[in-house]
C-alpha cells in the first residue's frame, strides 16, 4: 500500500509527478488562496507525510488530527507556522529547506536596499504619474550604498551572503548575532558589534534572523530612537520581528529615512494599513526566495524529505531546535 501525502498548495508538475509516483497524494489545487483550515484539519486525518508551506499554522490541533503522521515537511527554511516541540513529542520529524535559497534571498534584500536608498520605486511612480517636467539638482535624491555603515542582524547563510554583495559595491559591514562568528569576521572582513551599538552606527540595518517568540517586536519605538535620522530598515526575515505600528510612526515622524519590506506581521498586510501611504518605504509579497529556479529546488527538498522519511530513511533536511 502507498503511503498517503496532503499538499498543502498547488506545487509545480515535476515535482507533484514524482511524489505521486511513491504515494498516494492529495493537493489543495489553489494557487492563490490557502487551504482552509477546516479542510486541511480533515485531510490530515490520515497521511503519512504533510507537504506544507509557510502560510499554514502546523500546531498542536493539526497534528493531534493526523495519528498516522511521520513527517511535516515545509517549503521553506523558516518554520515558525509549525510547533515543532510538539511534533516532536508525538515523534513526528519536522523538515525545512535551509541553503538553497541563500543566495536568492540575499539578491532580494539587497535589491530592497537599493529600491529604498535610491527611492527607485518613488521614481517610478513620479514618472508616470507626469510629474516628470524637467531635470533638477537636487530632485528625487537619495542615499548612497557605496561607503555606507551596513548593520546585519542575523549572520546565518542569508547574513553572509549579503555580507559578500556589500563587500562588492565598497560598505563597511558590521554584524550582532547571538553567538559572535570568529571565523566568518575574517573571511568576510565583517566585525562584530553589540545590538544597540549596531542600531547607533549603520545606515543600513538588515534582518536576517529567524523568528522566534524571542525576538518578536526586537525592532520597536526605543529601537527607532537609536538609530540615525539617515537610517533605512531591511526586513526580509519575518514580519513578527518589528513592530509595525512603531515602525510607521519612526518613518512618519523622520526618527528614521526608510524601510524595506518584504515581510509583515500579517500576510498578506491590509490595504488600508498606514505604512502602505507612506512614500519612503517599499514594500514586497514576501518574494525573497521567488526565482523559478529557486522555488523548484525548495519544492524538491521538500518532496525528497518526505520521500526518504516515508522509506524508512533519514531526513536530508531535518528542523533542529
Ligand atoms: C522562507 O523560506 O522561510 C522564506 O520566508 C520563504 O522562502
Amino acid at each position: 500500500m502507498k503511503p498517503k501525502i496532503y499538499i498543502t498548495r498547488k506545487i509545480p508538475e515535476v515535482i507533484y509527478d514524482q511524489l505521486t509516483e511513491f504515494a498516494t497524494v492529495r493537493m489543495w489545487e489553489e494557487e492563490e488562496t490557502p487551504v482552509p483550515r477546516e479542510l486541511l484539519l480533515q485531510e490530515v486525518r490520515d497521511i503519512e507525510g504533510l507537504f506544507c508551506l509557510l502560510t499554514e499554522t502546523i500546531d498542536e490541533e493539526v497534528i493531534q488530527q493526523a495519528p498516522k503522521l511521520k513527517i511535516i515537511s515545509n517549503m521553506a527554511v523558516g518554520f515558525n507556522n509549525i510547533d515543532v516541540t510538539y511534533a516532536n513529542k508525538q515523534g513526528v520529524i519536522v523538515t525545512n529547506t535551509p541553503g538553497v535559497l541563500t543566495e536568492t534571498t540575499a539578491d532580494l534584500t539587497f535589491a530592497l536596499m537599493m529600491a529604498t536608498a535610491r527611492r527607485i520605486v518613488e521614481a517610478s511612480d513620479y514618472l508616470r504619474k507626469g510629474d516628470w517636467k524637467t531635470w533638477s539638482p537636487m530632485q528625487l535624491t537619495g542615499r548612497d550604498i557605496y561607503g555606507a555603515t551596513l548593520g546585519i542582524i542575523g549572520m546565518g547563510r542569508i547574513g553572509q551572503a549579503l555580507a559578500r554583495r556589500a563587500k562588492g559595491f565598497g560598505m563597511d559591514i558590521l554584524y550582532y548575532n547571538r553567538s559572535r562568528k570568529n571565523e566568518i569576521e575574517k573571511k568576510l572582513g565583517v566585525e562584530y558589534c553589540e545590538f544597540e551599538s549596531l542600531l547607533q552606527q549603520a545606515d543600513f540595518i538588515s534582518l536576517l534572523l529567524p523568528y522566534s517568540p524571542e525576538v518578536h517586536h526586537l525592532i520597536g519605538e526605543k529601537e527607532f530612537k537609536q538609530m540615525k535620522k539617515t537610517a533605512i530598515l531591511i526586513n526580509t526575515a519575518r514580519g513578527g520581528i518589528v513592530d509595525e505600528s512603531a515602525l510607521y510612526h519612526a518613518l512618519k515622524n523622520g526618527e528614521i529615512w526608510a524601510a524595506g519590506l518584504d515581510v509583515f506581521e500579517k500576510e498578506p498586510i491590509d490595504l488600508d494599513s498606514p505604512l502602505l501611504s507612506l512614500p519612503n518605504v517599499v514594500t514586497l509579497p514576501h518574494i525573497g526566495s521567488a526565482s523559478e529556479a529557486t522555488r523548484l529546488k525548495m519544492a524538491e527538498i521538500a518532496a525528497n524529505n518526505i520521500i526518504q522519511v516515508l522509506k524508512g530513511g533519514q531526513p536530508i533536511t531535518p528542523v533542529k531546535i
